[in-house]
């Protein structure tokens, strides 16, 4: 399947469905509690994406049972929620999707809870931020491979992480996981040219130590296989016809992190 390229009509319609999922997940970062089952979550995601006149993407998915997937600890992508208890100190990494009118959002978030290790919280800041710096380097204009290496050096240039290879980002449209693979990491001008109309999923993944991950006898549940702790995060933006980004899954469009990095965002969905 070749790349989808949408419309600003279309582009609308999934920020509707991004920015439902942005919401969603502000509602579940601010719900989380230590001794909190993580179904409770599952279950006020499917609720919020219910009353925003929305459907799960992830449920049924390659028959994913849930609405979320929350990865603890070791676990970095694709735990199945369930009875496990939070507890003080665990870092949650949280995604989540919603379909509108057949149009596809998905995001991510990692948050420490209660008294958080720093270099846990380093590790979740590190990942967000080079998230924000594969979303600037994908500008109009760019190659793909641009965002996996802007990804990387950030990665790089803050400490020994460790950068999943086997799972990456992807366009998002007409259906959740669209072709273009996206790497986060890599050289700089490779790939297809980025241009107007384009939307995909950032999402790098990251340990504490090494990148080599193996999956639970769940089917799902990618852990590393040092034990090391990950990181998650998540945001589906798009380059919009006056070539500049907005970022679907995020409330303020990605403002507030793309500001500082010198990119301005586009104003045709606000
Ligand atoms: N949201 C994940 C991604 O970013 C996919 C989740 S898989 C599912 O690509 F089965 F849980 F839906
Ligand atoms: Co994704």
């Amino acid at each position: 399947m070749a790349i989808q390229y949408k419309n600003l009509d279309q582009l609308k319609t999934m920020r509707r469905a991004g920015l439902l999922v942005g919401e969603t997940l502000q509602l579940l970062r601010s719900s989380i509690k230590i001794g909190m089952r993580t179904d409770a979550l599952d279950a006020m995601a499917s609720a919020n994406i219910k009353r925003g006149g929305a459907t799960s993407n992830f449920l049924g998915y390659h028959g994913y049972p849930a609405t979320i997937c929350i990865s603890i600890n070791d676990e970095i992508v694709h735990g199945i929620p369930g009875d496990r208890i939070i507890n003080d100190g665990d870092v949650i990494s949280i995604d989540c999707g919603a379909i509108i009118n057949g149009w596809h959002g998905d995001a991510a978030f990692s948050v420490g809870v209660g008294n958080v290790d720093p270099q846990d919280q380093a590790l979740m800041d590190v990942c967000e931020e080079s998230m924000w710096r594969g979303i600037a380097a994908g500008k109009l204009g760019a190659n793909l491979s641009d965002i996996g290496h802007a990804i990387e050096q950030y990665i790089k240039s803050q400490g020994k992480y460790g950068i999943l290879q086997e799972y990456g980002g992807h366009g998002i449209g007409t259906e959740m996981h669209q072709e273009p693979h996206v790497l986060n990491f890599g050289k700089r001008g490779y790939g297809p040219e980025l241009v107007t109309g384009m939307a995909l999923a950032i999402e790098p993944m990251i340990t504490r130590g090494s990148a080599k991950t193996r999956v639970l006898e769940d089917d799902w549940t990618v852990v590393s296989t040092d034990k090391s702790r990950g990181a998650h995060f998540e945001n589906s933006y798009a380059i919009l016809p006056d070539g500049k980004p907005f970022v679907l899954t995020a409330i303020d469009g990605g403002r507030s992190g793309l500001t500082p990095l010198g990119i301005e965002i586009s104003d045709l969905l606000q």
